[in-house]
């Protein structure tokens, strides 16, 4: 049985985008053709909509496509395989051990963290909402046991909210999560990660921390350093460690970067 991390492009999206430019083709068609539904500028005005909407919704299938291709598991890319693999091997955790993944989607991370560390028990939460709807419970399980990986767990749970005591984990680590989540303070998402941290513990967490999602990152490093958090480090990803800048600047990941340190 061979694991299936899916994509973080949605197959669902696109075939749904697909559909719309399609539909809208199909209308172009018809205004643009017939005159039996509209006449003279109305006609016009009709036929002009749906030639923009199905021109730009072409543009959109096309980029999706190429973020589907980049990001495949199977594809010759593999930029997902690349980043997760490079924020798993800055997770140490002590033999008996907890780490946490937070936002674990299909498990990925989580998995790759549990291989580098068969002595710790790695536990990935997830809300698994609609907008990643091939993500779910039953498919981490699947893919832990495709990996033949056993020390891990999986459960629903709310990054903005963790359900666990304050210095549970001896490490917790994330990936692409928290820009999905409206908030007006990412840096409050960081610091409740932090908590169920234990004094000592490390964590690699990577997000897009542009300016816009998340305000003054040099000063939340800052504020980490004057907490006690020792080595806190903000590595930038998008300068060919992951991706390079133009990938980064056409696949919308630019900012990304990786927080690590110890508490
Ligand atoms: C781009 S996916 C990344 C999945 C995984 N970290 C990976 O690297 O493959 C974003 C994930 O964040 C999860 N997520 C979004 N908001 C969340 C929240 N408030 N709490 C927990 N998970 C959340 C989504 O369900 C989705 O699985």
């Amino acid at each position: 049985m061979q694991p299936d991390y899916k994509n973080w492009m949605p197959k669902e999206l696109i075939l749904y985008t697909l559909i719309g430019t399609i539909c809208c083709l199909i209308l172009f068609f018809v205004f643009g053709i017939s005159n039996l539904l509209a006449i003279g500028t109305l006609k016009t005005i009709l036929k002009t909509v749906f030639l923009v909407l199905t021109i730009a919704l072409t543009l959109v299938v096309l980029w999706m496509w190429l973020m589907y291709r980049a990001f495949s598991y199977n594809g010759k890319r593999q930029m997902s395989k690349q980043i997760i693999d490079g924020i798993s091997r800055h997770i140490h955790i002590p033999d008996g051990g907890k780490c946490l993944d937070v936002g674990c989607g299909s498990g990925a991370l989580a998995i790759a963290v549990a291989k580098r560390n068969p002595r710790a028990e790695i536990i990935g939460i997830d809300r698994w909402g609609k907008e990643y709807a091939s993500y779910s419970l039953a498919l981490c399980q699947k893919n832990a046991q495709a990996e033949n990986v056993t020390n891990i767990q999986f459960a629903k749970g709310n990054a903005l909210h963790l359900n666990f005591a304050d210095e549970t984990f001896d490490a917790v680590t994330s990936n692409y999560v928290y820009h999905n989540i409206p908030s007006r303070n990412r840096q409050d998402i960081l610091l409740e990660t932090l908590r169920v941290l234990k004094k000592g513990g490390t964590f690699a967490i990577h997000d897009i921390f542009s300016h816009i999602r998340y305000g003054d990152m040099k000063a939340f490093v800052q504020q980490l350093k004057n907490m006690g958090y020792d080595k806190v480090e903000l590595i930038n990803t998008s300068n060919g460690m992951f991706m390079t800048h133009m990938e980064a600047l056409w696949m919308g990941l630019a900012g990304s970067a990786m927080i690590i340190g110890k508490k």
